[in-house]
Parts: structure tokens; C-alpha cells; sequence
């Protein structure tokens, strides 16, 4: 278990599994997000601990740029071993208030956005007869909460790809699991709930992640970890 991609990968929980992926001596890197200053702050900052880092500006909800981070990634590491679908969108709003566009973005990245990446990878690590993808869903994911209807309805939807997709491609050798942190202290959970102190730090989550891709936590493949 050598390379490894974390979408979202510039700041808060991915940033966090990207340094405990790396203690954990996957030295070779590739991280996603969209925007170009917090990306190269997070590639300098991988590298002068010792990673070799790729950095994608790309957006997950773009099947031909994700295509391409798969491509460009395996070109310049040899293959994936792990995956991380990390990347994520919330906002706190009553459903009513709540416009089509907002419910499209917040669906959009944090369900299908997890479809594209792993259409986009699961074939190489098939054709490899081994993987790991760990999609980052939610406490959100497994009961609903008021003003997040649409954030719930997406990482429900996370949770149960997860587990049909790991018993589908159980005999492959590709290992399929989901994340679901609690209150993690970053900037989507500042700016949703900033009255609210966070019950964990991204490092907690990250090292149940890190856990999870070097085999070191025996969950059955298709589980939602829960992280609180
Ligand atoms: N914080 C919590 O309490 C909590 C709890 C449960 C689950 N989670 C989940 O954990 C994951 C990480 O959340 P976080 O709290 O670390 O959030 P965050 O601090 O807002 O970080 C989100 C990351 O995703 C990237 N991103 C957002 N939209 C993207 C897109 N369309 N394409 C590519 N990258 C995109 C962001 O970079 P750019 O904006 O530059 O693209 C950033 O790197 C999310 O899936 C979230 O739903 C968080």
C-alpha cells in the first residue's frame, strides 16, 4: 500500500487523512479540490514532510477531469491502492428555503460526485485485483437531522452505495467502506453550526481512515465506521 488519492485533500478531514496516510508510510500522494491556493498550501506542506505529491485542481461532479486525475495519477505513481471520497458540500437551511440550485450542488458533489470518482477509478483497481475506497459519509448518513434534509439525503445515499457496491465487487479483491464522523472541527462545520463547539478533531477521523486502508481495523467491507 503505497499510493493513494483524497478528493477534497486541501484542507480540514481530507487534509488530515492525506498527513495520517503518509505517517502511515503511503508516501506517494495525489490530492484533489478546486481551489489553487489551498491546494498548493497542502502540497507544499505534504512535501516538506516527506510525500510525493500530486495536486489536481478539479472538481469531483466532472466525470472527464476525474477520468483524467485517475489517468495522470497511475501514470506518474504506477497504480491507486487507495481512494478516499472525501470531498463535500453542506449547507443549513430549512427544507422550503432551500432553492433547486442548493439542492442540486449539495447532491451533486457529495452523491454523485462520489459515482464519478469511483467510476473512475474502480476499473483500474478491478483490473489490479485489489483497493481500497473509503467514502467519507456523515453521522448525516445514518439519521436525519432538521435543516440539513438534503445534506442527510445525500450521505444516506453514500451509505447505501457503499454497502451494495462492496458486495458487489467483494470477489475482486477491491475493499469498499464508509466514514461517518460526528461534529468534526473544520470550516463546513464552523460555518453550519457556529454557535456549536465540534466533538472531534479531522486527525480523529482520519485515523480511523488510515486504519481502514492499511487493513490495521477489521470492519467488514461494506460497513459505515462511525467516527463520534
Ligand atoms: N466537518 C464535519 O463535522 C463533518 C461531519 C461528517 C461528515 N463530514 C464530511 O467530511 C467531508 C470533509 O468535510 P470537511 O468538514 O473537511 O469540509 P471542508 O473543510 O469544507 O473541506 C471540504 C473539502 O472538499 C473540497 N471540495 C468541496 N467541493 C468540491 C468539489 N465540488 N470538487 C472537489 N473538491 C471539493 C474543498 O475544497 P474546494 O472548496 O477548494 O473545492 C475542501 O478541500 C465531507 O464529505 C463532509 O460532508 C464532515
Amino acid at each position: 500500500m503505497k499510493t493513494a488519492v483524497i478528493t477534497g485533500g486541501s484542507r480540514g478531514i481530507g487534509r488530515a487523512i492525506a498527513f495520517e496516510l503518509l505517517h502511515r508510510g503511503i508516501t506517494r500522494l495525489a490530492i484533489t479540490a478546486r481551489t489553487a491556493e489551498k491546494l498548493s498550501e497542502a502540497k507544499e506542506a505534504l512535501a516538506a514532510a516527506g510525500a510525493e505529491v500530486l495536486a489536481f485542481q478539479a472538481d469531483v461532479r466532472d466525470r472527464e477531469t476525474m477520468a483524467a486525475v485517475v489517468g495522470e495519477t497511475v501514470n506518474a505513481f504506477g497504480r491507486i491502492d487507495a481512494w478516499v471520497n472525501n470531498a463535500g458540500a453542506a449547507r443549513r437551511k430549512l427544507f422550503l428555503e432551500t432553492s433547486p440550485a442548493e439542492w442540486e450542488e449539495i447532491i451533486d458533489v457529495n452523491l454523485k460526485g462520489v459515482l464519478v470518482c469511483t467510476a473512475a477509478v474502480l476499473p483500474h483497481m478491478v483490473a489490479n485485483g485489489k483497493g481500497v475506497i473509503v467514502n467519507i459519509a456523515s453521522g448525516a448518513g445514518k439519521v436525519g437531522f432538521p435543516e440539513l434534509s438534503v445534506y442527510c439525503a445525500s450521505k444516506f445515499g453514500v451509505v447505501g452505495f457503499t454497502e451494495s457496491l462492496a458486495r458487489e465487487v467483494g470477489g475482486s479483491g477491491v475493499k469498499v467502506y464508509a466514514v461517518c464522523p460526528g461534529s468534526t472541527d473544520t470550516r463546513m462545520y464552523r460555518s453550519l453550526y457556529p454557535e456549536r463547539e465540534p466533538a472531534a478533531k479531522p486527525e480523529e477521523v482520519a485515523r480511523v481512515v488510515g486504519r481502514l486502508v492499511t487493513g490495521r481495523l477489521a470492519a467488514p467491507p461494506g460497513r459505515c465506521v462511525e467516527v463520534y
